[in-house]
């Protein structure tokens, strides 16, 4: 049974990922440093898959507690590494911790993979480093465009810090995931997203308000040159973007890559407006919503949604789930974890 290590695996995306991990046989092992996430998390891993993953919570900043982790476990086959602060908004508030946090996390985590027998490592990149791409759906050959935001930008340069270690070594293989819009919940509403304070993103902000938790939804802006004035994005179930981590990483354990360093756009290749979520939402859990029309929000893009024929030809994955699945997965959860 191969071992995995899962930096940030007590998050969104990571949790999930951990989930498909052991459905497929994997052993996990789980860092996490609990700044955004509850050990909570662990036991509705465990609850899912009756296998709880060996946890330790250490801050990867601190780089001789990453060496000795290392130390204790030299037979991990792959990284898949998700630990880094996401908020968009808040990382204009506070660059530096987004630098040192997402950038040493990093580079640490990187340097102890070289040293392993099997040196395989899943990175959790972004859309954001597209920017606003020229032309829809987005290639992986668009040009990375200037970022955003300190958040987008922690994104960019770890690709090229990543990019730049693959070159002087060879033995080092890897593959950068650049993720649209995760949003959804596993199935079993037994984890899910929790966002901390007032959600930042879309999706949780609607539920919430569906749950009374929220007086209403601010639709940033309506005077887009999109068909309903909206913003487009393509919005991506969690469990098909959890699966694509199994699947990159497969890639590199059976050594199907074709270099040692790949990226791949995980979405659906469909887009969908602010306006066309609501309706989703409202015809899916039957319940109307309390929105109003805002002022646009500084750093959003007008379109962002993914040309999927790398991933789906050459990575081998493809979505399959909707966003009618997602919605009704992100409903069920936030009734289930606000008990309505
Ligand atoms: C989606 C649309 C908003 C909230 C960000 C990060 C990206 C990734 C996903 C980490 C936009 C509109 C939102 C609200 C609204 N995160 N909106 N009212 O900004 O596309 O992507 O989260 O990897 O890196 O950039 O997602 O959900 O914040 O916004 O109208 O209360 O919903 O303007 O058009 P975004 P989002």
């Amino acid at each position: 049974m191969k071992k995995i290590l899962v930096t940030g695996g007590l998050g969104f995306i990571g949790s999930h990922t951990v989930v498909e991990l052991q459905n497929e046989g994997f052993e996990v092992v789980i860092i996490d440093d609990l700044s955004n996430s509850s050990l909570d998390v662990l036991k509705g891993i465990s609850s899912i898959t009756g296998k709880t993953p060996n946890y330790e919570n250490i801050d990867l900043k601190e780089k001789a507690l990453v060496e000795q982790f290392f130390q204790k476990h030299k037979d991990i086959s792959g990284v898949i590494h998700f630990a880094a602060s996401k908020a968009v908004g808040e990382s204009v508030q506070m660059p530096l911790h987004y630098y040192e946090n997402n950038l040493n996390t990093l580079i640490y985590t990187l340097k102890e993979v070289i040293g392993l027998d099997e040196s395989n490592f899943i990175f959790s990149s972004s859309c954001t480093v597209y920017g606003q791409a020229e032309e829809m759906p987005i290639t992986e050959k668009a040009p990375v465009q200037p970022a955003e935001s300190p958040y987008g930008n922690t994104k960019q340069i770890g690709e090229e810090i990543i990019m730049d270690t693959c070159y002087v070594n060879p033995e080092l293989n890897a593959i950068a995931l650049r993720y649209f819009n995760p949003i959804g919940a596993h199935p079993s509403a037994k984890i899910g997203e929790l966002p901390i304070g007032v959600p930042q993103n879309l999706v949780p902000y609607i539920t919430q308000t569906a749950a009374g938790l929220r007086e209403c939804l601010s639709v940033f802006g309506n005077d887009y040159p999109t068909e309903d004035g909206t913003c487009i994005r393509d919005y991506i179930h969690v469990v098909d973007l959890a699966k694509a981590h199994v699947v990159a990483l497969q890639r590199l354990l059976n050594g199907k890559n074709t270099s040692n360093f790949e990226s791949f756009n995980i979405g659906t290749g469909v887009g969908s407006s602010v306006l066309e979520v609501i309706k989703t939402f409202e015809r899916v859990s039957g319940q109307s919503l309390n929105y109003i029309f805002a002022p646009r929000r500084q750093g959003d893009v007008i379109s962002a949604y993914a040309h999927t024929e790398k991933a789906n030809k050459i990575l081998g994955w493809k979505a399959v789930l909707t966003l009618d699945d997602a919605i009704r997965s992100a409903w069920h959860w936030e009734k289930q974890i606000r008990n309505i």
